[in-house]
């Protein structure tokens, strides 16, 4: 895998004493799923995601300059994480790791002191996973400190690259830079996909696409049953892996043409399948994970007979959790969300939901230098 195009090509010298740059990523739900990895964090199939807009992380990463020849990032003074405002050192080993996985592609973070501000604009006992916002968000913050010291930093350059080191932060983070549809991993046939990074879906697409709401059911707002590491983990030896990345591939492939044609029924058809055989992929481990409850049960039953009594395209994802993610075109909002209400809210703890949407990617928030 050929990563030379990610090498540092600034000048360090440009670095200023201080400064700070805030970013915010959104989450991202994949279609065609993740799930299966080798080293260093490449995908064993490719995936398919749409960007979401409403669930994301804001962070603000405040950087001083310490040593030119500064010691290990595992200085435990060099990384200060806080969350919503308060100190939260449970973050800090995930992200001095990465740190120090970046460091070949980004030397000048050896000689920094970081202070990272995040929060999310989800609740943090959603079940939502915000790693993949996250490491988006902090990777879009260090690349905009690189472009201080190569100011003839292209956007595609500074979008690839933030996206290629979110992936060694989180794969799926690598789907969470640009908006609209995101294709990760190398896909037989589309020009520009890659194993490194995450791309604008490039194909030909229907413009509902576009306006597709994901009304997200919090089924269950409790901690990750199983981490995702551990996760994908799951795939080294499965009995049924070589047969999932080549269905995720044949996935990959049959949603090109969906999406081309707009065909919607089909669409809500490879959709769950997707997501029921990432859930089928936990079941049948080992060790073995049921994530689904009762819950999101029922809500699947409803969403089907829903679909098969109005003829409006609604269908679920699943994420490696119990919450359900309810997709639909945007022009039917109308016609669904009154079923949602009436019919699947009591499903959600508490009757919590988020409304989201298909969204646009990152922004930037504001950029702060100071030279002393
Ligand atoms: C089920 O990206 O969280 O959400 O690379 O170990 O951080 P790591 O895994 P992660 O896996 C996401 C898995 C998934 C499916 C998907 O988003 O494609």
């Amino acid at each position: 895998m050929n990563d030379s195009e990610f090498h540092f090509q600034g000048n360090p010298d440009l670095l200023p004493d201080s400064g700070s740059t805030s970013w915010s990523a959104p989450s991202n739900i994949a279609l065609v799923k993740y799930w299966g990895k080798y080293p260093v964090q490449l995908p064993a199939n490719p995936s398919l995601s749409f960007t979401l807009e409403a669930c994301a992380t804001r962070t603000t990463l405040e950087f001083e300059k310490v040593s030119e020849h500064a010691s290990s990032l595992a200085d435990t003074d060099k990384l200060k994480v806080f969350l919503d405002g308060q100190p939260a050192p449970d973050f800090e080993p995930k992200i001095y790791k990465f740190l120090e996985r970046i460091s070949p592609y980004m030397p000048f973070v050896n000689g920094l002191k970081l202070r990272l501000n995040t929060g999310n604009t989800f609740p943090h006992s959603s079940g939502i996973a915000s790693s993949a916002s996250g490491m988006a968000a902090l990777s879009l913050c260090l690349l905009e400190i690189e472009k201080q010291l190569d100011p003839h930093m292209d956007s595609l350059r500074f979008s690839r690259k933030a996206s290629f080191l979110a992936r060694l932060g989180s794969g799926s983070a690598c789907r969470s830079i640009e908006g609209g549809l995101v294709l990760w991993g190398a896909a037989e046939g589309v020009p520009g996909s890659s194993d490194l990074y995450g791309i604008t879906y490039p194909g030909e697409t229907d413009p509902v696409f576009q306006t597709y709401h994901d009304t997200i059911l919090l089924v269950d707002r409790g901690k990750k049953e199983v981490s995702s590491t551990a996760g994908h983990g799951l795939m080294e030896g499965h009995p049924f892996a070589q047969a999932r990345f080549q269905q995720a591939r044949e996935n990959i492939s049959r949603l090109e043409d969906i999406l081309k044609r707009g065909d919607l029924n089909a669409f809500c058809e490879l959709v769950e399948v997707e997501a029921l055989s990432l859930h089928a992929l936990m079941m049948s481990g080992e060790p073995s994970y049921l994530l689904m409850k009762p819950g999101t049960l029922a809500v699947i039953e409803k969403v089907r007979r829903f679909r098969k009594e109005s003829g409006l395209p609604l269908c679920f994802t699943l994420d490696a959790g119990a919450n359900v993610h309810l997709l639909y075109p945007g022009a039917l909002s109308a016609k669904v969300y009154p079923f949602i209400q009436q019919e699947l809210l009591s499903y959600a703890q508490d009757g919590a939901h988020i409304c989201d949407r298909v969204g646009k990617g990152a922004r930037p928030l504001t950029l702060h230098r100071r030279n002393n």
